[in-house]
């Protein structure tokens, strides 16, 4: 498809679906880095609903680099390092080579965002699963493998952030020095070909094989993956029920699961009762036997959640506190003492108050609601 104006032409190099993938790149890590940095915890399930739309968007633009037009495919990418470096030096000299499909720079810019994302989608999953004990890869990764993945997600979206700077300054500038618009040609997908040098014969979309590939792809991944999300976390079980213990110890607070400290606090917090945090909480020696029983059976140390990690580690000056630990304060510093003490939430050891999965001992972030305090 070609207009011909002057003394060149208006060639259509971006087709519809590139256009559309580019665009709706730009939304959704927007959305999904927002949602991590400035939004709160709770927002993770707007977070991962990105990220699984970022994988579907990857696998469309993968089969459509197979099976789209002619500019849209894989090997229209010129990503041989001496044509991008020569590319970079003629950009330097002020006097870039044009191309219709993607420059070498630009190609190479292209496949690094894209597997960058790439990594960030899956670096996401492990994290969810291991640590957080959600989606597809729960059922298959501990918490020793998801916890060190959040770093890598946090470096890998570093990473991100430089390369669209880059990106950013690459099209502003060979905007400027070819004298043509880029980013709008990302949205009527039209380029000048001046040296009217592309061979006339392009190859064809194939719309109908690629959406037969999409459908099976996406489809049939998604359905992989909603299948194993079903299947139960691993290293987490359910916490038993013992109604003694939801009564006695659940009379002045919330009656904290077992897993939220180590069987040595437990111990050393049912062996002096008379003495419990300034109040008589005596039990008879039967109730404490079971409870106590019930208590060490079920510790942190029994547990792969993420809670049961962090409180594991217990503050020395204070082990019986789940409260003093250094993981607990950290995560509770932004909010005011005057909110824990109102009569909504009724003091820090009210967990369930904010964390509406507590009973279970999950405190998945996407459950936490503080309610509304009055002044
Ligand atoms: C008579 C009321 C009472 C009863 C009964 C009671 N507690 Fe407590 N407990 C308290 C008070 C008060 C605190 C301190 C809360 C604070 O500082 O916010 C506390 C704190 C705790 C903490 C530390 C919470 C933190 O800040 O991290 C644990 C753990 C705990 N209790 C466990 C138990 C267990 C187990 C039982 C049952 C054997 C029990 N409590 C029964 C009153 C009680
Ligand atoms: C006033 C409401 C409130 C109370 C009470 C409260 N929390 Fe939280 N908690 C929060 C908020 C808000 C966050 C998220 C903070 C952030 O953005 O990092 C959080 C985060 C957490 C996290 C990290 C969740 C994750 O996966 O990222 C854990 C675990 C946790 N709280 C445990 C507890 C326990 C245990 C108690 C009770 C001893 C408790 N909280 C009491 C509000 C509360």
């Amino acid at each position: 498809m070609s207009r011909r104006i002057r003394d060149y032409r208006l060639v259509k190099v971006w087709d519809l679906p590139v256009r559309v993938f580019h665009w709706a790149l730009v939304v959704v890590v927007l959305v999904a880095g927002l949602t991590e940095t400035a939004a709160p915890a709770n927002w993770l399930g707007v977070h991962v609903v990105a990220g699984y739309t970022l994988a579907g968007l990857l696998a469309t633009r993968l089969v459509w680099a197979l099976l789209g037009s002619e500019f849209s495919r894989f090997d229209r990418f010129v990503l041989a390092p001496r044509a991008v470096l020569g590319h970079l030096r003629d950009l330097l000299t002020g006097r870039p080579s044009r191309h219709l499909g993607h420059n070498p720079a630009g190609s190479a810019m292209i496949v690094a965002l894209l597997l960058v994302l790439a990594a960030l989608v899956v670096t996401g999953l492990v994290t969810l699963g291991g640590m957080f004990k959600q989606g597809p890869l729960a059922p298959l990764l501990p918490f020793v493998v998801g916890s060190p993945a959040r770093q890598i997600h946090n470096a890998f979206f570093y990473l991100l952030l430089i390369l669209i700077a880059l990106h950013l300054v690459g099209v502003a500038l060979e905007s400027a020095l070819t004298r043509e618009n880029l980013a709008r040609a990302m949205i009527d997908g039209l380029k000048r070909d001046t040296a009217q040098q592309e061979p006339p014969a392009r190859r064809q979309a194939r719309p109908g094989w690629a959406l037969a590939a999409i459908v099976l792809l996406v489809g049939g991944g998604g359905a992989g993956l909603a299948a194993l999300a079903a299947l139960p976390a691993s290293g987490v079980r359910p916490v038993p029920h013992l109604p003694t213990y939801a009564e006695q110890c659940g009379a002045c607070h919330f009656a904290f699961p077992p897993t939220l400290l180590p069987a040595a606090a437990w111990t050393s917090l049912m062996s002096h009762l008379d003495r419990h945090f300034g109040e008589n909480a005596s039990l008879d020696a039967a109730s404490v036997t079971a409870i106590r029983a019930y208590l060490v059976d079920n510790a942190a140390e029994s547990s792969d959640s993420l809670p049961a990690h962090m409180f594991r580690q217990v503050d020395p000056a204070d082990p019986e506190r789940i409260t003093a630990t250094a993981y607990w304060q950290r995560r509770h510093r932004s909010i005011p003492e005057a909110t824990f003490r109102s009569a909504a939430i009724g003091g820090k050891a009210m967990c369930s108050a904010c964390h509406h999965d507590a009973a279970e001992g999950a405190f998945a972030p996407q459950q936490i609601h503080i309610p509304e305090v009055k002044p």
